[in-house]
């Protein structure tokens, strides 16, 4: 039988035909909705914002907006903040541009699936973020690069917004879940990232152990389940998602025979279609050959994955050097975005570049300037830029693009 069902929605300008996703796999059950198992992830800087995030929403799944930075997608709020040193002005215009991409995503779902915003922990305006998402609509706030210990607080008052961790080890869930259950609150899903293959900032202390055997979603997954046992926690209350590596029907399968109740893929989905980079920064990604990719130390003090380019080549050739004469001082562009930055506070083993501007170049599609994240496995669809779509019904149900016979050249 066909995965896809065909439906006839909305009403605006006549009645027009929209193609709903189904599977055979279990849904996800978030704050008791029902969505296809399937994570978008969130990306910065601007990589997944509305209309990424809105589009997998559409189809039924979990689409996440990355809250960072996001005035680089409104040429207003860059207007009239690009010049300025003015750290407030920057940080109100990235929460306009929040409430609006959240807004607009969750018009794009019309009521289907689940809008979630990223919010990186080690970003300095977390707390205002997350404060953001909740009264903008966020039906889900996804927090990594960092220990989210106060997140229960921080939302108290919209306790209809699912709060979901991203961590890579059982030992970090174990702290959340006990923290957070002094709390009288657990976790409603919990992004299991293995550092091993994931794009990013990577959930591991540092370079050499980010392919430590621990991180294993077969070892993770056990231990938490086995952890759940301990904490007297029913194992279908909080569903696992693992992330990292994801790229073919089969691993899915596999995933969910080990205990996972859905998978979150990022670099497949900043390649798709309905990605919110330009057009280049796709053609980065999907072009790179396995020794392209490489890991280094981002100047958040985490280990980070991306494509070798020709600027973080000639930044890798000169770190060393700059780790050597690394010392404290002002922001370079005035917008102090992380709590802690290497280039800033002078922390000589951290990365020693602004990662904002970096990943603005990359956002904006210039090959020479910019820092291009990406995960370490091959992509689905190989070099291929496929629609949102066709990449969760391949997940979920095998169909390839060739099936529907519309694989381009
Ligand atoms: C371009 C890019 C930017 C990313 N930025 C973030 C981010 O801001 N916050 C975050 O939690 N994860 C970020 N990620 C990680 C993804 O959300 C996802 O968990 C990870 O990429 C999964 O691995 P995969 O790329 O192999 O599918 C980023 C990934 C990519 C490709």
């Amino acid at each position: 039988m066909s995965a896809i069902l065909f439906a006839t929605v909305g009403h605006l300008h006549g009645k027009r035909r929209m193609i709903v996703l189904d599977t055979a796999f279990p849904k996800l059950k978030l704050k008791n909705k029902l969505l296809l198992p399937i994570v978008q992830g969130g990306m910065g800087v601007g990589v997944s914002a509305h209309r990424l995030a809105g589009t997998v929403a559409s189809l039924g799944a979990l689409g996440t907006i990355s809250s960072v930075d996001l005035r680089r997608h409104h040429p207003d709020l860059m207007a009239q903040t690009e010049k300025t040193r003015n750290k407030e002005l920057i940080n109100a215009a990235n929460l306009i541009a929040l409430d609006r991409e959240i807004k607009a995503a969750k018009a794009m779902a019309e009521g289907r699936g689940m809008v979630a915003v990223n919010v990186m922990r080690a970003v300095a305006e977390y707390a205002a973020y997350v404060r953001q998402s909740c009264e903008s609509g966020a039906d889900a706030i996804v927090v990594g690069a960092g220990l989210p210990m106060d997140l229960p607080e921080l939302t108290s008052e919209y306790p209809d917004v699912a709060l979901i961790p991203i961590l890579s080890d059982a030992r970090g869930i174990a702290l959340i879940l006990k923290k957070w259950m002094r709390r009288k609150r657990l976790p409603d899903a919990i992004v299991i990232e293995n550092p091993q293959y994931a794009a990013g900032h990577l959930g591991a202390a540092g370079l050499d152990s980010v392919n430590d055997p621990h991180f294993a979603f077969s070892v993770v997954l056990e231990g938490t389940l086995a952890l759940f046992k301990e904490l007297g926690i029913e194992s279908e209350k909080i569903p696992l998602i693992t992330a990292g590596g994801i790229h073919s029907p089969e691993q899915v399968r596999e995933l969910f025979a080990l205990g996972a109740s859905a998978v979150q893929l990022g670099t497949p989905f900043a390649v798709s279609e309905e990605g919110d980079a330009h057009m280049t920064f796709k053609k980065v990604l999907t072009g790179a050959r396995p020794e392209d990719i490489v890991t280094f130390m981002s100047c958040a003090g985490l280990p980070a994955r991306a494509v070798k380019t020709q600027w973080l080549a000639n930044y890798l050739d000169k770190e060393a050097k700059l780790q050597r004469k690394a010392g404290p001082k002002d922001c370079t562009v005035g917008f102090d975005c992380l709590h802690q930055c290497g280039l800033r506070d002078g922390i000589a083993k951290a990365g020693q570049f602004c990662i904002d501007t970096q990943l603005g170049f990359a956002l904006e599609g210039d090959v020479k300037r910019g820092l291009f994240f990406r995960g370490s496995e091959p992509l689905p669809f190989g070099s291929a830029i496929r629609p949102v779509r066709e990449l969760i019904d391949y997940l979920l149900n095998g169909i390839s693009p060739a099936t529907h016979g519309t694989l381009g050249a």
